[in-house]
């Protein structure tokens, strides 16, 4: 990433923050070059970048001012609940299905993408590589890479594993179509027909239709908007139900956007452990951080092997490659025979692909760019939704993933939201879809992972007009 980037990611950050607020006057370019170490040229052009971004203008003779909103929406609260969640089957595929085919239309704005942009991967550079790999192929490896996948690409992701602290060796690791096949074995690993399993609310809903499709219970647990899943009440609902597992995000939840502190991480390990309930871990999210670094999964504090931790290049490298894996630990080897009888193998071109990718270098550079991107898109979808949503509006502030989870007015009807945002060419993920009781019903979650630019103004402008009606 170039040094002006680096400098205009950082002050957005402070922007959102609010460490700098909202008609404050940035320092000057001289005061911010010898503060930060860098020619003004650099601090000129980190300046142009976020005005170009529309979150600081110039006044002529004056300097730079932070853009100030029309008004500023609150956060979202947490949810209050004194009752523990029944336990109870889901049937929520249909409208999932619904929602789902309704918003994959290329023409309409696509707020209710689970995917951010297709142009924010290098796709052209894992096209040369996968030519190249193809024509390196030994035809042979297509019959022996049966099983838990290729060697190489195992090794690279228990070398990123390693390189965030986290000790796997590379036979645990199995490759997978995508984290969602990951995460369906790992269910099927853990858990018989009846089984109840604890999961998050609100929650991603396809955990919600894997847990229809093999039968199961559920019990949910509120999922707060900084922390994450209620510790306490999830010890409760433990004790109460005994579940068979647990499927939770930790980091940058679906839809939530939640990332679970790290003592809170510790002490859910200790909770499965004592309890010895296997916990399937979805990461998908983990690597497009905003903070510092990556955030640690949960598996970092994991002696027993009770967690399966599911993630994927999907949402940080290459969509549609379908490449997704599990680290399972103790139950590595049942998902390993999973995955032989259910798929036998995952593509082994693709394989091979992103594991050259990942052994030539240049991971980290396109992850830094691509969280460069999604940090200042988010603070501009941010003042837009500010300026367009009613008052009562409550909005998250993830520090990473890219979806705003949104509260919006009581009166609002998010189901029926969607379908009139549809007939406007304007997709969005209404909020009973995350839900098994189909909760949420005035909640939506907003994607924006797209390159924001006129029609996604106006998009937004009129969503807020729709909500307002
Ligand atoms: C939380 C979560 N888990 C898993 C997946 C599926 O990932 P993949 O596309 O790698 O199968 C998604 C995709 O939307 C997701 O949001």
């Amino acid at each position: 990433m170039k040094r002006y980037e680096e400098l205009a990611e950082a002050i957005a950050k402070s922007i959102r923050d609010e460490v700098i607020k909202p008609g404050e006057k940035l320092p000057s370019v001289r005061e911010t070059s010898k503060k930060r170490g860098v020619s003004a040229s650099t601090v000129f052009e980190a300046y142009y970048l976020l005005e170009a971004r529309g979150l600081i203008t110039t006044r002529p003779r004056s300097g730079y001012y932070v853009n100030s909103s029309a008004k500023k929406l609150r956060p979202l609260a947490e949810q209050k609940t004194e009752n523990l969640s029944k336990q109870q089957e889901v049937d929520v595929s249909e409208l999932v299905f619904e929602v789902l085919e309704a918003t994959r239309a290329r023409s309409s704005v696509p707020f209710g993408s689970a995917f951010p942009s297709p142009v924010l991967f290098p796709m052209a550079k894992l096209a040369k590589t996968m030519s190249y790999t193809v024509q390196k192929m030994d035809p042979w490896r297509t019959v022996e890479d049966l099983g838990p996948g290729d060697n190489e690409l195992r090794r690279q992701i228990a070398l990123r594993y390693r390189i965030d602290g986290v000790d796997i060796p590379t036979e645990e690791i199995v490759i997978t179509n995508g984290a969602l096949e990951g995460l369906n074995l790992c269910l099927a690993a853990v858990t018989r027909p009846g089984d109840t399993i604890l999961i998050e609310s609100p929650t991603f809903y396809a955990a919600l239709q894997a847990i229809e499709r093999y039968g199961l219970k559920t019990v949910e647990v509120p999922s707060h908007p900084d922390t994450g899943v209620d510790l306490d009440i999830m010890e409760q609902t433990i004790q109460r139900y005994r579940p068979k597992a647990c499927w939770i995000m930790t980091n940058f939840q679906n839809p939530i956007g939640s990332l679970m502190p790290d003592a809170n991480k510790k002490r859910l390990v200790e909770m499965i452990t004592k309890y010895q309930i296997p916990l399937i871990e979805d990461d998908v999210y983990g690597e497009l951080y905003f903070d510092e670094k990556r955030p640690t999964p949960t598996k970092t504090y994991d002696e027993e092997g009770l967690i399966l931790h599911c993630s994927s290049f999907s949402k940080s490298l290459a969509p549609g490659y379908r490449i997704g894996w599990v680290a399972a630990g103790k139950f590595a080897k049942q998902v390993e025979r999973l995955k032989l009888s259910t798929s036998i193998t995952t593509s082994v071109p693709a394989q091979q692909t992103i594991a050259n990718y990942l052994s030539k270098g240049g991971y980290d550079r396109h992850l830094r760019q691509l969280r460069h991107l999604l940090v200042l898109q988010q603070l501009r979808y941010l003042k837009a939704v500010e300026q367009y949503f009613p008052e009562e509006t409550r909005i998250s502030r993830p520090h990473g993933g890219y979806f705003f989870w949104i509260e919006l007015p009581k009166s609002v009807d998010a189901l029926k939201l969607h379908r009139t945002a549809l007939d406007n060419g304007i997709s969005i993920a209404p909020g009973p879809i995350f839900s098994a009781q189909r909760s949420y019903k005035n909640f939506i979650r907003l994607n924006y992972g797209h390159e924001w630019d006129e029609q996604v103004d106006d998009a937004l402008a009129i969503l807020g007009k729709l909500v307002k009606t």
